[in-house]
């Protein structure tokens, strides 16, 4: 069923809450592939029902990002959630969420702001506000269909470690299950963002798959200065590869590393013909 206004979501939810059914939510951006299917599967294998959001959030794009040309598919997202049995689709407009002619900034909206170590760092040093309009739509969207469960893929890695953490700090009463990266045979981790390629595109964009993967390998052959373990990474790019970062974290914390241990996280993101893609690894899995 796709809906639109969030009476008729709350509506459909209090209906299930009699029932004493449990509530799976996937927050998406929609333009969806296997990776957002994957959450979608894990939430019907552990949910009674399942909520798919579909909306493009304008306050977590910057001023000079890809806002207006995100890709929309509602009409394909829609197909692909019905054959995986979602139970609804909720597709608000902007002034659905946010209120008819409510002017979107922080002057006179209320923002979930996470704390400043978690979002002035990675993604985040690029990105200005980006996470925080992140948490405010998420918190938003847990308001509204206050789901037992919502699901988030590592993709995002700094999102969903940033979602917890609000989780965590606000006692929202709602777990969040992380879902492994989607790939294509390639290792080409699946992204809406991936359409903005051409095919030689998608080729060098393999950098930072290969990138991760070697430095796994090399951490498992015993390098742990994370020094030594970047100037492997720099071997593989070329003047295709606008790299933007290259970090060793705390998988919990986000806390830089100097040495690389078993609950490192290595984390890319680099622009491929003017795309900004993103990647990341447990090198202690
Ligand atoms: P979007 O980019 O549409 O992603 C929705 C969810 O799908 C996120 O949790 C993301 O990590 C996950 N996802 C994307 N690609 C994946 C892949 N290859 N493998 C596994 N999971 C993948 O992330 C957002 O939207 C937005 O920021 C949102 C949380 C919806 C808030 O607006």
């Amino acid at each position: 069923m796709l809906l639109n206004d969030i009476n008729s979501v709350r509506f459909e939810i209090n209906k299930w809450r009699k029932e004493g059914a449990t509530i799976g939510l996937v927050p998406t951006m929609g333009a969806l592939h296997a990776g957002h299917l994957s959450l979608i599967q894990k939430a019907k294998e552990i949910c009674d029902k399942v909520v798919v959001s579909v909306f493009v959030n304008p306050i977590q794009f910057g001023p000079s990002e890809d806002f207006d040309k995100y890709p929309r598919t509602l009409d394909a997202d829609r197909i692909l959630c019905e054959r995986e049995g979602v139970d609804i689709i909720f597709a608000p407009s902007a002034d659905e969420m946010y209120g008819e002619g409510q002017r979107l900034s922080n002057d006179t909206l209320t923002y979930v702001c996470p704390p400043f170590f978690y979002v002035n760092t990675l993604c985040g040093k690029s990105r200005p506000g980006h996470f925080d309009g992140v948490c405010t739509v998420v918190m938003k969207l847990f308001n509204i269909v206050q789901p037992d469960k919502a699901f988030f893929g590592q993709k995002d890695a700094q999102q969903v470690i940033i979602i917890k953490k609000m989780v965590k700090d606000l006692n929202v009463p709602i777990e969040i299950i992380q879902c492994p990266i989607v790939r294509e045979e390639s290792g080409l981790a699946l992204s809406s963002r991936n359409k903005y390629l051409t095919e030689d595109g998608k080729k060098d964009a393999l950098v930072l798959s290969k990138i991760i993967n070697n430095i796994k390998s090399c951490y498992k052959k015993g390098i742990t200065d994370v020094s030594a373990l970047k100037e492997t990474a720099y071997s593989f790019l070329t003047d295709k590869h606008d790299l933007e970062y290259l970090e060793f974290v705390d998988k919990a914390t986000l806390d830089n590393k100097r040495e690389a241990d078993d609950d490192t996280l290595v984390l890319i993101a680099c622009r491929v013909e003017g795309v900004r893609l993103i990647d990341n690894i447990y090198i202690g899995d």
